[in-house]
C-alpha cells in the first residue's frame, strides 16, 4: 500500500520519469489493473482485476451507509450472494464544514466491504438525488445566494440547486475529487471500489426548468450549435430546435454539461468508470398514470431519461454508463425501458430495481440485453430473512456467480438466451444452432397443497419460473433456472428424428473449471424426449446431446 502512495505522489511531481518510477514499483507492488468497461465491436465488458465481470450489485437504503449500520448488513450481503455492494458517499457528510473533508465513516465502510471480499459501487449523493437538494451540506442549502435554488416559473426557489451555478458546480466538483483523491490513496492497490455513480438521479423535480432571469436569458438565446448538430436539430432557438421538449432538453444539457464536468474532473485524479442512474418518465415509462406525464412533475426534468439520451450520450463523455432504475413491475414497460438503454454506445445496466419482478427480471437483463451489472433496492431493508423480491434475487445470483466467466463471454451472442414467464405466457421456445430447446413454466394457477383462498390464489399466480440457457458448443448447454422443464429437439429443419441426452450433470463452476456436485433430474426415456427439471430452489445443469 505504501508503495501505491508513493506511486502517485512521484507520478505528480516528476512527470516522465516518475512514470517509470511509478512502473517499476507497481510490478513490484503488484496493483491490480484499474476496472474499464471494454468494448469489442458491439459488445462491452465490464473488466474488473483484469477479467470479465459482472456486477451482483445490491444497493442499500439511502439512509443506511454509516459504518455501524453497515457492519450489521455483512450477513444479508452473504445471504444475497452479491459481488459488489452500491453504497451512497454523502456530500454533507464528507465535508460537514466547508473545505474540511472528514473520511472516517468512508474508511471504515470501504475497509469492511474489503474485509466482507466485496466490491464497491459508490454513489455520489451531491448536488442532486432524486431531482432535489436534500444531500448537499447545510452551509450549501443555508447560502442561496452564492449556491442559487433553481426559481419555478411563478419566481419561487424550490429544493433545487440550480445547474447555472458556477459556484456550485465548483464546490461539488472540489468535494468529489477530494473524495476520488482520497479513494485513490486507500484503494488504489485493491480496487475495492469498481465504479463510481456521479449524483443519484439528477434533474429537477418542482420545475422543469430554472426559471431565474440568467436561465431566461440562456432559454430564449440560440441552443449550442454543438449539440444541434450532433442531434441533428434545426438551428435556432431551444423552442425552435426541441419543440414541445425545449425546456426538458435545455434543463438535461446544463445538468448534464455539469455532471460531466465533475465526472472529468474525479476521472483526472481516479480514472474509475463512471455512472448516471435515471429515474424514468416520459413516453409511457411511468406508472403514475394519475398525473399527466410530465418533466419536473412525475419524474425530474433533465435526467437521462430514454428521450433525453441521444442528448445525455452526445453531451457527457465522461460518463461511461447510463443505467435506469426500474421499479415498473409491468414487464412490457420493464422490457421497454432495457431496450432504450442498451444502445451501441451504452452498456447495459440495472443500478436499482425491486419488487415482484425483480427475480425474473435478471434473466431479461443478463441474456437479452447483456447487463454488465444488476442491483436490487434497499438490500439491507429485511434484516437476517431475506424479503421474497431480494429472496429470488438472491437464488438467480447464488446460481449465477460461478458461470460469470462463461456467461459474460456469450452475451451479446445468440447463444445466450432467457425464457421467462409471465401472466398468460406458459412455456418459450428458444431456438439455438443445432437445437430447439422448449422451456415449459410451472403450471399456470397451481395451488400449495392444502391452501386455499385469495392470498394463496395471490402467490400462486405472481410468475416466478425462469430458466436461462447458454450454448457452450454445438451439442453442449449450460441450463440454470427454476421451476421449469427444458426438453430439446433437432432444429427446425435439419434432417435428424430426434435428440437425446449423452450427459446431464448438476454443478457448479470453480475457477472457471466445471464441477459436478450431483447427477442430475433427467427422464431421457419411454416415448418423451430428453427433458430437466429445473426445481423451485433453482439448479445449475451442463448437459450434453446428441441427435439421430
Ligand atoms: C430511487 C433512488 O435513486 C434511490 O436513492 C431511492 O430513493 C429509491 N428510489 C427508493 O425507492
Amino acid at each position: 500500500m505504501r508503495t501505491t502512495l508513493k506511486c502517485s505522489m512521484l507520478q505528480r511531481a516528476l512527470g516522465l520519469s516518475g512514470l517509470l518510477a511509478c512502473a517499476a514499483s507497481i510490478a513490484f507492488a503488484q496493483i491490480k489493473p484499474i476496472p474499464q468497461i471494454a468494448k469489442k465491436g458491439d459488445k462491452f465488458t465490464f473488466m474488473v482485476d483484469g477479467k470479465p465481470f459482472i456486477m451482483l450489485g445490491g444497493q442499500v437504503g439511502n439512509f443506511s451507509a454509516f459504518p455501524d449500520l453497515m457492519e450489521r448488513a455483512w450477513p444479508t450481503f452473504k445471504a444475497m450472494n452479491l459481488n459488489t455492494v452500491e453504497y451512497p458517499i454523502y456530500w454533507n457528510v464528507i465535508e460537514p464544514v466547508e473545505g474540511k473533508y472528514d473520511f472516517t465513516g468512508f474508511d471504515q465502510i470501504l475497509h469492511g466491504v474489503r474485509a466482507q471480499g466485496l466490491r464497491a459501487m459508490i454513489l455520489w449523493f451531491g448536488t442532486w438525488k432524486n431531482g432535489a437538494m436534500d444531500w448537499s451540506p447545510n452551509w450549501v442549502k443555508a447560502d442561496p445566494k452564492r449556491f442559487p435554488r433553481v426559481l419555478d416559473a411563478g419566481g419561487r426557489p424550490i429544493r433545487v440547486l440550480s445547474p447555472h451555478s458556477r459556484t456550485t458546480l465548483e464546490a461539488d466538483k472540489r468535494a468529489y475529487t477530494a473524495m476520488m483523491k482520497h479513494l485513490r490513496e486507500i484503494d488504489e492497490a485493491e480496487r475495492t471500489v469498481i465504479m463510481s455513480q456521479v449524483q443519484n438521479e439528477p434533474g429537477s423535480l418542482g420545475s422543469v426548468r430554472d426559471f431565474s432571469p440568467e436561465s431566461n436569458k440562456l432559454f430564449s438565446g440560440p441552443a449550442p450549435a454543438k449539440l444541434v448538430a450532433a442531434l441533428k436539430k434545426h438551428p435556432g432557438t431551444w423552442k425552435e430546435a426541441f419543440g414541445r421538449e425545449a425546456d426538458e432538453a435545455f434543463n438535461a444539457y446544463y445538468i448534464s454539461s455539469y455532471i460531466n464536468e465533475v465526472a472529468q474532473a474525479g476521472k483526472q485524479v481516479y480514472p474509475l468508470p463512471t455512472l448516471v442512474n435515471v429515474w424514468n418518465g416520459g413516453y409511457g415509462t411511468n406508472d403514475n398514470w394519475e398525473r399527466f406525464d410530465r418533466p419536473g412533475e412525475t419524474y425530474p426534468s433533465g435526467g437521462a431519461v430514454a428521450h433525453m439520451l441521444d442528448l445525455w450520450k452526445a453531451n457527457s463523455p465522461a460518463i461511461d454508463v447510463i443505467a435506469p432504475d426500474i421499479y415498473h413491475q409491468s414487464p412490457i414497460t420493464y422490457l421497454k425501458i432495457l431496450n432504450s438503454y442498451h444502445r451501441q454506445d451504452n452498456p447495459s445496466m440495472v443500478i436499482e430495481t425491486g419488487r415482484g419482478i425483480a427475480g425474473r427480471a435478471f434473466f431479461y437483463a443478463i441474456a437479452d440485453f447483456a447487463a454488465i451489472g444488476f442491483g436490487p433496492f434497499g438490500v439491507d431493508g429485511g434484516g437476517p430473512d431475506l424479503r421474497p423480491d431480494m429472496a429470488a434475487v438472491g437464488a438467480d445470483f447464488r446460481l449465477f456467480k460461478s458461470t460469470i466467466p462463461v456467461i459474460a463471454e456469450l452475451q451479446g451472442t445468440p447463444r445466450l438466451k432467457a425464457a421467462v414467464e409471465e401472466t398468460g405466457v406458459g412455456a418459450r421456445n428458444l431456438i439455438f444452432g443445432n437445437y430447439d430447446a422448449l422451456v415449459r413454466f410451472r403450471p399456470p394457477g397451481r395451488q400449495p397443497a392444502g391452501t386455499m383462498g385469495p392470498a394463496a390464489a395471490a402467490a400462486v399466480s405472481e410468475p416466478a419460473a425462469r430458466v436461462m440457457i447458454a450454448e457452450l458448443g454445438p451439442d453442449e448447454f449450460l441450463v440454470m433456472g427454476f421451476e421449469s422443464s427444458v426438453e430439446w429437439r433437432p432444429v427446425q429443419g435439419s434432417d435428424f428424428t430426434a435428440a437425446q441426452f449423452v450427459s446431464v450433470e448438476e454443478g457448479v463452476f470453480e475457477n472457471g473449471v466445471w464441477k459436478r456436485t450431483v447427477l442430475g433430474r433427467t427422464s431421457q426415456g419411454d416415448f418423451a424426449g430428453p427433458t430437466v427439471s429445473l426445481p423451485a430452489q433453482g439448479a445449475l445443469m451442463r448437459v450434453k446431446l446428441m441427435r439421430y
